[in-house]
């Protein structure tokens, strides 16, 4: 060494950089951009701002001597790891590079992703997760499995500490996919993210089901059928630009809050068409998104799981600036009743935004749990109790819209006073009850009924009657399970009012190691 000049010792250190960028070489990724993808690089470019991307360990390589493996070595071991910034915030990423031992996941890679997950929690900053892999390196063995198992120990550790992302935009198979599964958001990119346990060749042989890739696990069917994807893409700048998104909602970690936002829109905006969205007539479908774009700061909502349990709709927001969580029911979907998805989904969602400190909003039109053998057989009586679970347990401030039906259980299971809500707000045409006033009628003036000798006619009339006297936001709001009968059009200001006022709530729970959430 010390007989190179200072020269030599650069260009050697500047031929390694070149070498490290070059990834797996010209023609892997010419390969790379002739299926549409981009590089790990290129990647988190289209994530982070501009010329913010700091690099860690690009000279790591493998030690693996197994099958030839040590005569290729490649610089960065088919992970480029580091952090950047979105928004001028702080965030960790690590992208796999497919080009590079086909992004496979061996020990010295593992590592790589770990010590960016380390950082991200120590630093209390979200992280990104870009996969794009073959999967376990098979020349590592069990290397590889044991490095799924450290980051697999990480994530868990990081939930509701720091926001974790995982974006998929390649192939993702076998275990590898349970990383994703354990962070908050999975995002796909359509045609080349594909995520399975096992692929069509294993189902084929095991059960004789044929299925292509994209139909097993690619970006439609985790968004649109199993759930196990939150947001889908048609492009990768889509993503990044969603993931983006996304995190102008949250705060860096769980301690923190939420960046707050300029915005012209006032609060004191009164949406006089706020009216005319809900129809009185309970058996009558409306889009809720329509009363979301009224609501919030410039009528936009950003919609999680906008594919799947359309039912019910999660998502964020803005009031005055502010960041919330969103839950509302759907009811132009299955009349907005809550089942084992919704519950799922929207239980899920409450825990996320309790976790890193946003306010959840709830807007509520729901006639009860959707009745049928394959729901009970499916297990609605547990997937139900997440709900009351996620919301009893949340300590962040719990806002309630009644906009119409709030029927039985289900009434409590949309953040019914009694499991928390700080704040209710009941539209004039909200009905909370035990039930429909059909259903209630019947049973209540069964005997009336049955004697008259207009039975139709009587039923009618015990039907109006009983809408008059409970089908109403009246009886709550004597007993204080409503806070305010709002006009529509108040709908804004109140909630913007409240969450003023709820913004310093400090509430307890007993302390304990953690709780036993129904699964
Ligand atoms: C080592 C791998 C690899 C792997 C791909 N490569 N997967 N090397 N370990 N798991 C290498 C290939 O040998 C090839 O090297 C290069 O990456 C590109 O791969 P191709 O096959 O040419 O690419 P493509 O045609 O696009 O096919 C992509 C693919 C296929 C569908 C992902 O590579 C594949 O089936 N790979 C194996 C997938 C798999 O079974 N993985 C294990 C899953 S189980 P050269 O040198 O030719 O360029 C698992 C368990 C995790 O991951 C458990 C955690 C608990």
């Amino acid at each position: 060494m010390g007989n190179r000049s200072i020269d030599e010792l650069c260009e050697e250190l500047r031929a390694k950089r070149t070498s490290a960028l070059a990834g797996g070489g010209e023609k892997a990724v010419a390969k790379q951009k002739e299926k549409g993808k981009g590089t790990a690089r290129e990647r988190i470019a289209q994530l982070l701002d501009p010329g913010s991307f700091v690099e860690l360990d690009e000279f790591v390589t493998h030690r693996c001597t197994n099958f030839g493996l040590e005569k290729t070595k490649p610089l960065g071991d088919g992970v480029v790891t580091g952090w950047g910034t979105v928004d001028g915030r702080k965030v960790f990423v690590f992208s796999q590079d497919f080009t590079v031992l086909g992004g496979s996941l061996g020990e010295k890679h593992a590592d790589k992703i770990c010590k960016v997950l380390d950082m991200a929690m120590e630093m209390g900053c979200p992280v990104v997760g870009i996969n794009d892999s073959g999967g376990a390196r098979i020349q590592e063995a069990v290397d590889s499995l044991n490095g799924y198992g450290k980051i697999f120990f990480r994530n868990t550790l990081s939930s509701g500490v720091v926001p974790q992302i995982s974006v998929i935009v390649g192939p993702t198979a076998g275990g590898a996919v349970y990383s994703p599964a354990l962070t908050d958001f999975v995002f796909m990119v359509e045609k080349n993210g594909v995520m399975h346990i096992t692929g069509p060749a294993v189902i084929k042989a095991v059960t004789g089901e044929e299925v292509t890739s994209e139909e097993l696990g690619g970006a439609k069917t985790h968004n649109n059928k199993s759930g196990n994807a939150h947001f889908n893409a048609k492009s990768e700048q889509e993503c990044f630009d969603q993931i983006r998104k996304v995190l102008s909602y949250l705060p860096s970690n769980n301690l923190d809050d939420a960046p707050v936002t300029e915005t012209a829109d006032s609060v004191d905006r009164a949406d006089a068409e706020l009216r005319s969205i809900v129809p009185t007539n309970p058996n009558k479908g409306y889009d809720v998104h329509e009363v979301l774009k009224h609501v919030l700061d410039d009528g936009v909502f950003t919609e999680v799981q906008p594919g799947w349990a359309q039912n019910i709709l999660t998502g964020y927001g803005r009031i005055g600036g502010r960041s919330v969580g969103i839950i509302a029911n759907q009811a132009k979907v299955m009349a907005g009743c809550l089942d084992i998805d919704a519950s799922d989904k929207a239980s899920r969602f409450i825990r996320h935004c309790d976790a890193f400190n946003l306010p959840i909003v709830t807007f509520v039109d729901v006639p009860g749990y959707l009745p049928g053998v394959t729901q009970e057989h499916g297990g609605i009586i547990r997937h139900g109790a997440k709900l009351l679970y996620a919301y009893s347990e949340a300590t962040v401030p719990l806002l309630t819209v009644i906009l119409r039906k709030a029927y039985g259980g289900a009434y409590l299971a949309m953040c019914g006073k009694a499991l928390g809500a700080d704040m209710v707000l009941a539209w004039p045409q909200a009905e909370i009850a035990v039930m429909g006033a059909e259903g209630a009628a019947n049973i209540v003036f069964k005997k009336e009924i049955d004697a008259s000798s207009n039975p139709g006619a009587t039923r009618l009339e015990k039907i109006d009657e009983y809408r008059a006297a409970f089908a109403t936001p009246y009886v709550a709001a004597e007993r204080g399970f409503v806070d305010r009968v709002i006009l529509p059009e108040e709908t804004r200001k109140a909630l913007w009012i409240a969450l003023c006022g709820l913004d310093s709530k400090k509430a307890g729970r007993p302390n304990k190691k953690h709780g036993v959430i129904p699964h």
